[in-house]
Order: C-alpha cells, then sequence, then structure tokens
C-alpha cells in the first residue's frame, strides 16, 4: 500500500502526519518505506536528528519520475509513506500517481480549505489516468472545542472527497518529537497524540480494505 501525503500548500502538516504515521505502522511490524518527495528535504533532515536506530529507511526522490520509479522499490515492503512537495505540481502529479490513497491534511481555517482545490484538482486528474485511486482529508491541528473545526468540516463535504473521522489536534507533542527525530509514538506512547494517529492508521488501513471508493 502506498499513502501519499500531498497538499499544494505548505505548512499543513504533510511532513507531521507522514512520519508519524510511518512510525506506527513500523511499530506494528510493518516493513515501511518513507519518501521525501519534498525538495525541502524536512524527512531527511528528521532522520538525520536520528540518534536511535531507524524504524523505517528514509529516501529521497523529489522527482517527477517518482510513479515510475517506486513501483519496483515498493514490492519490497508492505507500507510506503510519501511526503509529496508543496507548489510544484510536476512533483504532486508524480507523487500522486505513485500512490494508492492520497491524504490531504487540511487545517482548520477557511484559506485552508480554499487551498485545498488545488490538490483536489491534481488527484482528479491522476483519477483519469489510475481509477483506483483513492483520497481523504484529514483535518490537522483542530483546537478542541472550537466552531472551525465543524465549519471546516462543512466546507470540506462541498468538495467532491471523503473526510477523515480521524484527525488530529494541535499539539506540542509533535514538534517536540520531531526535534529530536522522533516520532509520537515513541516520545510519550500514551499520549492523546500517540492515540489520534494510531487511529488515523487504522483508519487508512480500513479505507485501502474497503472496495468501494473513498472519494
Ligand atoms: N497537529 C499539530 N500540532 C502542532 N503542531 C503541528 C501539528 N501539525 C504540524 N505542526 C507544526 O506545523 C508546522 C508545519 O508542519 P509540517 O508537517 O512541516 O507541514 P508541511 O510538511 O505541510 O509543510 C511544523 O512546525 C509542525 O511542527
Ligand atoms: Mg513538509
Amino acid at each position: 500500500m502506498i499513502i501519499g501525503v500531498l497538499n499544494q500548500k505548505g505548512g499543513v502538516g504533510k511532513t507531521t502526519i507522514a512520519i508519524n504515521l510511518a512510525a506506527v505502522y513500523a511499530r506494528s511490524g510493518q516493513r515501511v518505506l518513507f519518501v521525501d518527495a519534498d525538495p525541502q528535504g524536512s524527512a531527511l533532515a528528521w532522520s538525520a536528528a536520528r540518534v536511535a536506530e531507524p524504524l523505517f529507511s528514509v529516501v529521497g526522490m523529489a522527482k517527477p519520475t517518482l510513479h515510475k520509479e517506486l513501483p519496483h522499490m515498493a514490492s519490497d515492503y508492505d507500507i510506503v509513506v510519501i511526503d509529496g512537495a508543496p507548489r510544484v505540481s510536476e512533483l504532486a502529479r508524480s507523487a500522486i500517481l505513485a500512490s494508492d490513497l492520497v491524504i490531504i491534511p487540511v487545517q482548520p481555517s477557511p484559506y485552508d480549505v480554499w487551498a485545498a482545490a488545488e490538490t483536489v484538482r491534481l488527484v482528479e486528474e491522476a483519477r483519469q489516468i489510475k481509477e483506483t485511486l483513492k483520497s481523504v482529508f484529514v483535518v490537522n491541528r483542530k483546537i478542541v472545542n472550537t466552531a472551525l473545526a465543524r465549519a471546516v468540516y462543512d466546507a470540506l463535504g462541498n468538495f467532491n472527497g471523503s473526510i477523515s473521522d480521524a484527525s488530529l489536534c494541535q499539539r506540542v507533542a509533535y514538534a517536540e518529537s520531531a526535534m529530536q527525530g522522533l516520532a509520537v509514538v515513541e516520545t510519550a506512547p500514551r499520549s492523546e497524540a500517540a492515540r489520534e494517529i494510531t487511529t488515523l492508521a487504522q483508519f487508512l488501513t480500513s479505507q485501502m480494505t474497503t472496495k468501494a471508493r473513498a472519494a
């Protein structure tokens, strides 16, 4: 299964979600490959900051031929997680085409909802070529007890795409763990952050095993 984390907007949580998801899958015993497809190389920097044993391999593949090269490499793994590039549509397009499931992180802000339209368009374009491609919005940095998240769910409903029931809240644990090249399931396995990312990982796996098109 190849999961691409994509959004043309920067700073929405692509790298945070990709790293923490990969860690959940790796800790559950799956063979995980992590592809840093963003020329900025944030995930490569994360892995360079890590002193602990690697949980999974991180390779840098910020190139528009990713979808052609990845299938050969992916066969040795149970799960491949792609941390997608923002802005450059050539790179995003290739990462989307390489994926079985695209997750689109969206922060609870109208700017994020509006900006998601471009990524949705790229996914729809890719679906012309790859009919089985699934996609799902994931709300990230939700602030508990605010009405904003509800408004964002409603606004996302206007797009032709499914929305994950599992979402992530605004939590300092994500940045704190990243500082040491670690994931929240490693630094704080009993935390709310670990619980919510594990729930998201399970939700995504269930999406891949259901026949119905997710979006
Ligand atoms: N759920 C969250 N709670 C708190 N901070 C977050 C969360 N998700 C992302 N961040 C922070 O937001 C910033 C941007 O996240 P990042 O994953 O780098 O986004 P992207 O890869 O889309 O550019 C980082 O500083 C990261 O630590
Ligand atoms: Mg990033």
